[in-house]
């Protein structure tokens, strides 16, 4: 049973055109709100991705724009913050882009929240990778209370933290219900590779592995194995996901953390057999060096908190999970290579150095 409810409420969904921002904004539309803002920069998105219904305002810029916050309504009574730098290697390439669009979104959406009324819950995306061991040997689940490093692989890990940092501050000391949902690796559809700006590296195009992998081998291109795929991840279907976005926004604790994870872990090798066999991709991997910067080896989130305070139990199998994301994909490939071939004057170069 929910504790609270969306339906005739006002809502912010910073970063609401993006992967998981837009797939919430798409659900939440169903639950009736009055009125479901969206900030968004589309530093990382397509406008694509907005639903367009009556009761979506979308609002482009950034959300720490001092005329975007002042706009505001008054009263709002759920803000979900996914807006980022997406993602590891933009941050390296460009900590001060990850500090303006990461941090700083964090800090100044909370200052500005200080002074809105009605606010139930304000639900933080946070990283499951910022908290999870650095390891290649077994992998032991991530708990919600388990320490930070203080030294983590990028300013995208640090910023990841610093957001919770700063909310649980502003809870504290301004009551803010700030309530942090630690991610572990989400796919689906509308993860739409090349998506918005240049972010100086070709992370821009392949943001995360399984749409590069689905991609590729929908290319029949080889599927590249960083340290030929044995490093783990815990790899959880984007409506999963949202699910569990609403179930911290209805359910959590104010000051909460929660894993919202499949529990699963599964090696990157694996994933790649899984999607060469669901696309009927024969072109063998391609064994590669290990990423020198990426200490992160074998992962997987702990859920018992979520499924026991949230009652969020994710449902999709991975097997089930990338079947509908490799359709969404072939549905969807125009509007996917079009988001790529934006940065084919940058890749270029990088391709034809690299030949
Ligand atoms: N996708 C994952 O596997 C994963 C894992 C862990 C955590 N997360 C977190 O979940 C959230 C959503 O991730 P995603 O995969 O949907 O990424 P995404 O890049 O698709 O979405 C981020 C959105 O933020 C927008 N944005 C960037 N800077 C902004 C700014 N200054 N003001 C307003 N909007 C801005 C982007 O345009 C984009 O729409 C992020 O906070 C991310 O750190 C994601």
């Amino acid at each position: 049973m929910s504790k609270r409810s969306f339906q005739g409420k006002t809502i912010l969904v910073v970063g609401g055109a993006g992967f998981v921002g837009s797939n919430l904004a798409h659900r939440l539309v169903a639950e009736k709100p009055a009125k479901l803002i969206i900030v968004d920069n589309l530093l990382s998105a397509d406008i694509s991705n907005v639903p367009a219904d009556p009761c979506v305002d979308f609002r482009f810029g950034s959300i720490t724009s001092d005329q975007i916050l002042q706009k505001l309504p008054d009263t709002i009574n759920f803000v979900f913050h996914l807006s980022t730098y997406h993602g590891n290697q933009s941050s390296m390439h460009d900590p001060l882009a990850d500090h303006e669009n990461n941090t700083f979104t964090t800090l100044k959406l909370l200052e500005r929240l200080k002074d809105v009324k009605g606010l139930e819950a304000v639900v933080y995306s946070s990283a499951g990778c910022t908290v999870a061991q650095k390891t290649f040997d077994e992998a032991k689940p991530t708990t919600e209370d388990d320490p930070v490093s203080l030294y983590l692989d990028s300013p995208y890990q640090m910023s990841k933290i610093f957001g919770e940092f700063y909310g649980n501050y502003y809870w504290m000391r301004h009551g803010i219900p700030f309530i942090k949902a630690r991610f572990q690796n989400v796919y689906g559809p509308r993860e739409i590779l090349g998506a918005g700006q240049w972010r100086g590296t070709p992370a821009t195009v392949w943001r995360n592995v399984t749409p590069t992998f689905i991609w590729k081998a929908l290319h029949n291109e080889p599927l590249p194995l960083d340290k030929g795929g044995v490093a783990t991840r815990d790899f959880i279907y984007v409506d999963d996901i949202v699910a569990g976005l609403m179930a911290c926004a209805t359910n959590g604790e104010a000051g909460g953390v929660y894993n919202i994870a499949s529990g699963v872990e599964t090696s990157i090798k694996d994933l790649a057999d899984t999607i060469n066999r669901l696309t009927g991709n024969k072109a063998a991997v391609a064994v590669m060096e290990a990423r020198p910067w990426d200490r992160s080896g074998k992962r997987f989130g702990e859920t018992s908190k979520a499924e026991r305070e949230l009652g969020f139990v994710p449902k999709v199998s991975l097997e089930d999970g990338l079947t509908r994301t490799v359709k969404w994909t072939k549905e969807n490939m125009a509007t996917i290579e079009r988001c790529v071939a934006q940065h084919a004057r940058y890749l270029a170069p990088q391709k034809a150095a690299a030949e």
